[in-house]
């Protein structure tokens, strides 16, 4: 498929802070007057919201490992299809809270499916469609758990501190894998200091892009 906005991922152990750095953009981005789509995953359609409220459901332990890869494959299937590919071929900037990252390093490493079965369901679901640039907040999982308090985790973050350091290994391989796709941002700084860092790097490629 092609390709001719600008598409923009965030991915991080669970209370790396993504949302607030995520805010900080979107206003930097209409400061700008620039057009853009802000969304995330799971969901991100009414389809993939219903199938959210299954998947982050914490009644539903008995869901076996796969079932959990295939419904966040799913998705982000209708994702790309309805939401993020027509964006991005009318030349919008695309911003996606998780994408397919997450799933490799939450089911493939985390889950221990395996980062390339894991790839392999989602080339299905992605058609091709990856991201520009990922930014990656890299935060102990220990600490990020800290952060969420316990009576408001979902499914996932109510997984064990071990699920969370696999997912962790899972984003640092992916980080030196994909070194020309994945800026990874130092999760411990200030709130500012994470926004001044990646606001300078978005900055760079909107200039490079012509956008800016
Ligand atoms: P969410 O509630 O949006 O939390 P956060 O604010 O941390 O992004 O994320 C939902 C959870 O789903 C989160 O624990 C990460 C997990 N997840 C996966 O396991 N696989 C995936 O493919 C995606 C997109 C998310």
């Amino acid at each position: 498929m092609s390709k001719a906005g600008l598409f923009i991922s965030f991915e991080g152990p669970d209370g790396s802070g993504k949302s607030t750095q995520i805010s900080y953009l979107k206003e930097f981005f209409e400061e700008k007057g620039l057009d853009c789509v802000f969304t995330r995953e799971p969901g991100g359609t009414e389809i993939g919201e219903k199938l959210r409220d299954v998947i982050l459901d914490t009644h539903n332990y008995e869901m076996c490992d796969m079932t959990e890869a295939l419904l966040y494959a799913a998705s982000r299937a209708q994702h790309v299809s309805q939401v993020i590919q027509p964006a991005l071929d009318e030349g919008k900037i695309v911003v996606c809270d998780r994408y397919v990252d997450s799933s490799v390093a939450y089911q493939g490493y985390g889950r221990q499916l395996g980062g390339d079965v894991v790839s392999a369901i989602n080339d299905h679901a992605i058609m091709g469609c990856l991201p520009d640039v990922t930014f990656l907040i890299e935060i102990d999982p220990k600490d990020g758990k800290k952060r969420i308090k316990s009576s408001e985790r979902d499914r996932l973050e109510s997984e064990k501190l071990w699920f969370h350091k696999r997912v962790y290994k899972g984003y640092l391989e992916m980080a030196e894998k994909y070194p020309e796709r994945i800026i990874v941002i130092d999760g411990t700084g200030s709130r500012e200091e994470m926004r001044d860092e990646i606001l300078g790097h978005v900055s760079r490629i909107l200039k490079e892009r012509g956008i800016l």
